[in-house]
């Protein structure tokens, strides 16, 4: 049994299986709805059911309360239709060649670039490639089912390797597996590109990028693309860590904000110690950005970190004025 899914005010409807996702349906018709965690915890794939019914089989997910569920939200990485529907998002976009695929993939090489944080590089079969969008993520398949998702932190144009920042996590399933066996030469297995955390190119106004932690690695891959287009928009990077060990590629987004005008770039850490002799910003990450722009109203804002960062940032970018559709954010849980 399948119902239809059309998207209201546009041309676009897909089929959706019996039991699956409204998200997974549009992307296996080839359409990129919005979403992030494909787990109903981030909130990124709400929009309205306009017409027909939907059900979740696991109860109401995190994202969403009794209240919006009542008023005609929803979740639709987690929403299954119960009837044919008509949806309303934010946003959709034609996949082109841009669609998952499950691909294997040989590790290249591992470096320690921070002493809980290793930048894994990833290589393709010689006649596999990935079409995928810088910010965008891929899950890694691993026994039993499970996944573990993280972003990719480079462009496709540069070469055919895959770079990835994994931290490392007490009791962490796979970052315990990348920290303790995991050898150069080894294959893994992964799903991707997925996610809708990329640079949007029809607009000049000025960027923020934020970054916390490891949210740093799709930000990377948004600045480079960036560098690559020879974009001319004025870009401001930021990156929150705890102590300036976390900021584990500092002297990347330092080379990029000392070559071009345009662009600039403020660390931000929450944690130093006296030792740190830390003479930069301080705080939360996201109360430097409204420090330093206490009007959000002509940026197009992406973020990308944990879900505590990504929400208080989401309440005091509204504040400051940024229009909720031209924030762009990635908000991961991190796995263990
Ligand atoms: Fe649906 Fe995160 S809650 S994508």
């Amino acid at each position: 049994m399948s119902y239809q899914v059309r998207i209201a005010d546009s041309d676009h409807a897909f089929d959706v299986d019996d039991g699956e996702s409204v998200i997974d349906a549009a992307l296996r018709a080839g359409l990129m709805l919005p979403y992030s965690c494909r787990g109903g915890t981030c909130g990124t794939c709400m929009g309205d059911v306009v017409e027909g019914r939907i059900a979740y089989p696991d109860g109401l997910p995190p994202a969403i309360d009794a209240d919006q569920d009542e008023s005609g939200k929803a979740l639709f990485c987690q929403a299954r239709p119960a009837s044919d529907l008509v949806i309303r998002v934010k946003e959709v976009r034609e996949a082109g060649d841009i669609r998952p695929q499950r691909l294997p993939a040989r590790v290249e090489a591992i470096e320690e670039c921070a002493p809980d944080v290793r930048r894994l590089f990833l290589k393709l079969p010689r006649d596999k490639r990935l079409a995928f969008l810088p910010g965008q993520y891929i899950d890694f398949l691993l026994r039993g089912g499970q996944r573990r998702s993280f972003s990719l932190a480079n462009t496709p144009y540069d070469d055919d390797l895959l770079e990835l920042h994994i931290r490392h996590l007490p009791g962490g399933v796979f970052s315990g597996h990348v920290f303790n066996d995991l050898k150069e030469g080894a294959l893994l297995r992964f799903e991707g590109p997925l996610g809708n955390f990329f640079l949007r190119d029809d607009s000049d106004r000025p960027m923020i990028l934020m970054g916390g932690g490891t949210g740093f690695a799709p930000v990377k891959g948004i600045m480079e693309q960036a560098l690559h287009l020879g974009l001319k928009r004025p870009m401001h990077i930021y990156w929150g860590a705890r102590r300036p060990a976390d900021l584990y590629l500092d002297s990347l987004p330092r080379q990029w904000a000392g070559q071009a005008s345009n662009i600039a770039y403020t660390p931000v850490l929450s944690d130093p110690e006296p030792a740190d002799e830390w003479r930069g910003a301080t705080g939360f990450v996201h109360e430097q950005v409204v420090r330093d722009h206490p009007d959000l109203s002509g940026f197009d804002v992406y973020m990308s970190g944990p879900p505590p960062m990504i929400n208080a940032a989401r309440e005091a970018f509204a504040a400051a004025g940024l229009p909720s559709d031209r924030l762009f954010y990635d908000s991961f849980e991190a796995a263990p």
